[in-house]
């Protein structure tokens, strides 16, 4: 039985605490039998913030993001999470249903008169424009991810959680949809939280990267670098030297290259 709290933020005082940011998590934990898998974590993401969550398997990344988003009512665990009322959802596996047509998919629970013409809209936005009367399993696995994003984002939500949404796309179709979301991100501008083993894809993608490790933050990294990012840029280079560190993946002898987090 959980006794944490799960609030919006579209009353009283609890809208005030989370005027200017889309997250506030305070002393979360969560645990699955004896295992603690998230020990006391403060979280606040700022409105319009693209951030990236590290950590290696089993470290409790898409634990955290099921209590954002308010899906682990059933997990043992305290503290309080603030989150905007449009939150949305993408993960690994893109979750259309398959007896909807691709346009039906993105408009299901849409209001308004005008949801088709919106669900249109984002489908042209993901360029699959031409395939709205398409079945799911029509699709490739690229483009089903690509209708997944279209109709995450057809809510104009102000929080969009991502649990490794390209994980299962070849490597020339991930850097497509890098490039794809980060374009939506900014004509969008939601929050992000983005789950992702990657390193370059947190360094290519996100304003902020943070580790989890044993249950708790330990790097909270800065990425300084402009929107169009260049691999081959030195500064890439030792924020991805940073974050491996802080993953515990770099041969010994180069730890003492890694920066100090902003
Ligand atoms: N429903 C559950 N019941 C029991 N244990 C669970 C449950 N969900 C997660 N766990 C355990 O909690 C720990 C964290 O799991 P979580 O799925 O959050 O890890 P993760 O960081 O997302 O890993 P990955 O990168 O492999 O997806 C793991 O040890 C996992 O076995
Ligand atoms: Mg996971």
């Amino acid at each position: 039985m959980a006794t944490y709290d799960h609030r919006l933020s579209d009353g009283g005082p609890v809208a005030e605490a989370v005027e200017s940011a889309a997250v506030r998590v305070n002393g979360l934990t969560r645990s699955f039998g004896d295992r603690q898998v998230l020990r006391n974590v403060d979280l606040t993401l700022a409105r319009g913030e693209f951030t990236a969550l590290l950590g290696r398997s089993g470290s409790g990344k898409s634990t955290l993001l099921r209590a954002v988003a308010g899906l682990d009512h059933t997990t043992v665990g305290t503290g309080e999470i603030l989150v905007p009322r449009r939150v949305s959802l993408v993960f690994q596996d893109s979750r259309l249903l398959p007896w909807l047509r691709i346009l039906d998919n993105v408009v299901l629970g849409l209001p308004g008169d005008d949801a088709r013409e919106r669900g249109r809209a984002a489908l042209d936005e993901v360029s699959l424009g031409g395939r709205a009367s398409a079945w799911p399993h029509e699709l490739s696995g690229g483009e089903q991810q690509r209708a997944a994003l279209a109709r995450s984002l057809v809510s104009e939500p102000e929080l969009l959680l991502a649990d490794e949404p390209f994980g299962s796309l070849d490597a020339l179709t991930r850097i497509r949809m890098h490039r794809l979301l980060r374009r939506l991100y900014e004509r969008h501008r939601p929050a992000v939280l983005l789950v992702t083993h990657d390193v370059d894809e947190a360094v290519t993608l996100a304003d902020r990267v943070l580790v989890l490790d044993d249950g708790d933050f330990v790097l909270d990294l800065r990425i300084d670098l402009p929107a169009d990012r260049d691999p081959g840029d030195p500064l890439f280079q030792r924020h991805r030297t940073t974050l491996l560190g802080a993953l515990g993946a770099l041969p010994d002898d180069r730890t003492k290259d890694t920066e100090e987090p902003s």
